[in-house]
């Protein structure tokens, strides 16, 4: 029986061996010193191989959203924290009509898509309160119903280093989704370019460590060389233990800054390979700040409070500017 159905009295208690690393012999990466030379040499342009870590920036949101805040005008926006970032989180459509060919960072380039967040949703009527409403019928999630969205002749002429996928794990479209993930897995491995499972949590899913623990292994025994989830309070190292890839973390919607610090914090010193982050840069006050506090507390282990002194005087000398 599967143990997110078993119950806790009759299954031996779980051991996630927390404090001790996984080897990787002979590579600076996490489960990846199998691999042929040209996916290590990718993998180690997403992940710098003085600390196996990442600040990926993503600003892929427009495939399901359209000008997201704060992605209105990629060229003002996100152009001057490309310095700063290691790996830039991209579509196709961005990368060839706003992100200069010349550019030295490596690129995740959203490989699934084909549904918006205006997809129209099945519903229901029901009460609530005492009061008639209407509900997207349970267990129906549209944005699932993902397909790939790219070839993998369009991502080596796009010099991607890793394709990311969304896997919609409990969703009406799980199935579909890790076909996607698999399929994309299939092509970009017969020519050395890694695939990142992106783990998307529907309505209906909890974001808790066993959800993520569940998704973040069945997207790594899929092949997916690296895994994008969520963090959690309580339990992540327990998910980073068990998952035999590099973990990054999504930032999520915007926080105040101290708090994405602490959240970055947290998530690397339990286990996390980096960040994956988006809205909490690019939504910020003070963007180029606020790149640079995370990549304090990502590559230079800065205490979230120094990380949000950093932010904060760099703010502030750029205000006097
Ligand atoms: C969402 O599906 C996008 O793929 C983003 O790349 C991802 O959510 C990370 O961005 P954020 O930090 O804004 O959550």
């Amino acid at each position: 029986m599967a143990d997110i159905t078993t119950s806790a009295a009759d299954r031996k208690e779980k051991e996630y061996f927390t404090d001790v690393p996984q080897t990787s012999p002979g590579f600076f990466l996490k489960g990846s010193h199998q691999y042929d030379w040209g996916l290590k040499n990718r993998l180690s342009k997403v992940f710098n191989p003085k600390d196996g870590r990442t600040v990926m920036l993503a600003f892929d949101h427009g495939y399901f959203q359209g000008p997201t805040t704060g992605l209105e005008r990629v060229d003002q926006t996100i152009l001057p924290l490309e310095p700063y970032a290691d790996c830039l989180m991209l579509t196709r459509g961005i990368q060839r009509s706003i992100v200069p060919a010349s550019t030295q960072k490596a690129i995740a380039l959203r490989a699934s898509g084909g549904t918006s967040m205006v997809s129209p949703m099945e519903e229901w009527e029901g009460e609530f309160e005492g009061k008639k409403v209407r509900f997207g019928r349970p267990g129906f999630e549209p944005l699932s119903n993902e397909s790939t969205a790219l070839s993998i002749e369009e991502a080596i002429r796009l010099n991607a280093s890793i394709l990311a996928v969304q896997v919609f794990i409990g969703s009406a479209y799980e199935r579909q989704t890790l076909k996607n993930l698999t399929d994309l897995v299939d092509g970009a491995s017969r020519y050395g370019i890694g695939v990142m499972g992106v783990v998307a949590v529907g309505r209906a899913m909890a974001r808790n460590s066993q959800y993520f623990r569940l998704a973040t292994r069945i997207m790594a025994e899929l092949g997916a060389n690296v895994v994008k989830c969520y963090y959690t309070e309580e339990g992540f190292e327990s998910i980073t233990s068990c998952c035999p890839v590099p973990i990054v973390i999504a930032g999520g919607k915007k926080l105040p800054e101290l708090e994405a610090l602490q959240m970055c914090y947290h998530a690397i010193q339990q286990g996390a390979n980096g960040v994956d982050m988006g809205r909490n840069i690019f939504q910020s006050d003070a963007p180029i700040s606020m790149m640079k506090a995370v990549r304090g507390v990502v590559h230079e282990n800065l205490t979230p409070e120094q990380g949000f002194q950093m932010y904060q005087d760099l703010k502030a000398d750029a205000a006097q500017a």
